[in-house]
């Protein structure tokens, strides 16, 4: 294959076997040029030919793509349709009702399976009982749910009557919790009086009320509880209902709302370069139809044959795309797993592949290599104690996979057999935009390969012009796509300056990411965020946000927060803190620093807790006052500052933040 000859200068590529290159949905290099051919030479014609193949509308669309007003772009603005419907129904009318559509399984192991016909009877009740109390289409919703079929249920039943759902992950603090409920305005909270994760039981309702308590959340009428541990919460007949008795007398069936595809379908916060997570905003039409072609590009699906275990929760976008929607909109079976992958011991993930004959199996690279390293240990727990045959391909999402975790990957987990797609993509994008197609591309370990047909990306320098191959640069994407972000709830600005910055030109979307596309292969590899935002553990986290909570402590006057390398986490989050007194030294400073931590666990919630904490009587700045980032990053790894340091206001503060508390 020519890709291999181009490729020659790596070592490791590993190219498609003559099975997979020949039956998968899209089978070798030709017919991956051929779609991005047919998109380069009528880029409309190429998504509107996918749009009605893909999706089923209501009514059919006219016009493709309007960018009369961009960068806010419209697709299939006049077509109507449902995501829910496209999601559950048309599988029935198919005569699929009685397929699997989830297979779920509880922390303890207990297992229930749900078919189409049983899914799309909650998701109808939901609806019903949801329209019972007042919520219409456009009105929002907040999900602050465990991993479970109702959450799911939730996400559809609010996409089936128009409302617009907003995703909370579980592990977020109230006060994260309200200011989502704020920023939305939500109408409605749907929760779990408790959520169950590695054995523990965690609370959900006692952190609405907390964040409920807060000033502004006089948008909410209802919060609807599902009933998953039984334990005594705290009650408020007024406000509160349980789900089970909301949903016990609702009619079956509910005709699904039928929107614009330009109807928004969900709004999920993720981190940026300010201490204000942005509300990313996606619609129906364009997000769907790209969730289900890169379940069939990507992944490869056989919707009759395939287990699909992707591994995210759906407070995260990963979780939206790959279990709430891609998966059920092609009618293919799925895993859920409520718990965590170290529970009962770091075998769970590896015991659930074998138990249900998983075929597809998609998680992120801190995960993996958490079980490396828990297996390396443990022998009990590696995978080669299980029967993972019935593995076909596996994935990896949410950072740079490094080329270790990659070959162990391949090697223990898909036994030589399986090729890995190394998906990127962001909140932003709706869905994959760089990844392999399992059938057509040459894997490279740590290269998440080549742009997905339609997706027309760049590496541009600072003021937009494209860079030689082999050269760093900014990650761009030069058209616009369906399933992009329509906006930034409530701040159409924002969204303007973060994604289409005047500096570039004003027309190209700014990922986010520095990239590097290979010259002879055009292979892209992600070297990470060029902003402010870290990536621990798959999790994208603000630096800006991390120092506001630290400020708003009583004791601190100042924090810097950087990221450090971790071999698990990816990155770790180390926090420079400067105290409105001298700095503490010895127990002292032990003693705060785990109260510093424990207050932006409160603040944000445990996924933000800096792992290291250093204090000093000030930072490193520059005369005008700047922080040097850079130092602080060269400390935080305990590298010696060899450059000079005589702008530096301040020198000697250097020796107090080399002691981590
Ligand atoms: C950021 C987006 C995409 C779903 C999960 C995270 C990083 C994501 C990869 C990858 C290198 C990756 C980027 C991106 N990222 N996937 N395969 N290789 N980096 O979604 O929270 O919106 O974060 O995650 O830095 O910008 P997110």
């Amino acid at each position: 294959m020519a890709e291999i000859e181009l490729l020659k200068h790596e070592s490791r590529v590993f190219s498609p076997s003559t099975a997979w290159a020949q039956s998968a949905n899209i089978a070798g290099m030709d017919a991956y040029r051929a779609l991005c051919t047919r998109a380069q030479d009528d880029y409309t014609g190429f998504w509107a030919k996918l749009a009605r193949e893909n999706v089923s509308w209501q009514q059919s669309f006219s016009h493709v793509l309007d960018e009369s007003n961009a960068p806010f772009y419209r697709w299939f603005e006049d077509g109507t349709l449902n995501a829910s419907y496209n999601c559950l129904d048309r599988h029935i009318e198919n005569g699929h009702g009685e397929r699997v559509a989830i297979i779920f399984e509880a922390d303890d192991g207990n297992v229930r399976k749900v078919t189409y016909r049983q899914l799309h009877q909650t998701v109808c009740k939901l609806a019903n009982g949801l329209k019972s109390v007042g919520v219409k289409k456009g009105d929002r919703v907040i999900i602050y749910m465990p991993m479970g079929i109702q959450g799911v249920a939730a996400m559809q039943a609010c996409a089936r009557i128009g409302a617009i759902h907003s995703v909370v992950f579980g592990g977020f603090s109230a006060k994260s919790l309200h200011e989502r409920i704020v920023d939305t305005g939500a109408v409605a909270i749907i929760t779990a009086d408790e959520q169950i994760r590695g054995g523990k039981t965690l609370p959900l309702k006692a952190i609405v009320d907390e964040a409920l308590a807060l000033p502004g959340c006089d948008s909410v009428q209802q919060v609807i509880v599902h009933k998953r541990t039984g334990n005594a919460i705290s009650f408020n007949p007024k406000q509160d209902l349980w789900m089970e008795e909301l949903i016990t007398p609702q009619s079956k069936t509910c005709e699904p709302e039928w929107v614009s595809a330009e109807h928004p379908l969900f709004i999920l916060y993720t981190s940026g370069s300010t201490g204000k997570p942005k509300g990313v905003q996606h619609a129906c039409g364009g997000y769907l139809l790209w969730a289900m072609l890169t379940m069939q590009w990507t992944f490869d699906i056989q919707p009759a044959k395939d287990v699909f275990y992707c591994t995210a929760d759906i407070g995260w976008i990963t979780g939206h795309t790959y279990v709430a929607y891609g998966p059920l909109a092609m009618g293919a079976t799925q895993i859920i797993f409520e718990g965590v992958p170290t529970y009962p011991d770091a075998g769970r993930f590896w015991d659930i592949i074998q138990k249900h004959q998983v075929s597809i199996f998609y998680t992120a690279p801190t995960a993996i290599r958490a079980l490396i390293k828990a297996s390396a240990i443990n022998d009990q727990v590696h995978p080669k104690q299980y029967d993972l045959s019935s593995l076909r391909l596996l994935g990896s999402v949410g950072e740079p996979i490094n080329p270790e975790a990659w070959m162990w990957y391949y090697q223990q987990v898909g036994q030589q057999r399986c090729p890995i797609v190394d998906t990127f993509w962001q909140t932003e994008t709706g869905g994959h935009v760089i990844a392999p197609m399992p059938g057509a591309t040459s894997l490279v370990p740590g290269s998440c390969t080549l742009p997905l047909p339609g997706i027309m990306t760049a590496i541009v320098d600072e003021s937009g012009h494209p860079v030689p191959a082999g050269q760093g640069g900014l990650l761009v994407i030069k058209r616009p796509w369906p399933s992009m972000i329509r906006t930034i709830w409530g701040d159409p600005e924002r969204f303007k300056k973060s994604y289409f910055p005047a500096e570039l030109g004003g027309n190209v979307y700014l990922a986010g990411d520095g990239a590097i596309c290979d010259k002879d292969s055009g292979y892209y590899t992600i070297t990470g965020r060029i902003d402010d935002v870290l990536n621990v553990s798959g999790h994208r986290m603000g630096t800006m946000e991390i120092e506001s909570a630290l400020v708003a402590h009583p004791l601190v006057a100042e924090a810097a927060v950087v990221g450090k390398p971790d071999d698990v986490t990816g990155e770790a989050i180390c926090a420079f803190v400067v105290l409105k007194r001298n700095h503490p030294t010895g127990q002292e400073a032990t003693q705060i620093a785990v109260e510093l931590r424990n207050w932006v666990s409160k603040e944000i919630g445990p996924i933000a807790k800096p792992k290291e904490i250093r204090f000093g009587d000030n930072l490193p700045k520059t005369r005008s006052g700047k922080i040097m980032r850079r130092l602080l990053r060269i400390l935080s790894r305990g590298e010696q500052i060899t450059q000079d340091i005589s702008t530096l206001e301040n020198p000697a503060i250097l020796e107090q933040l080399k002691q981590v508390a």
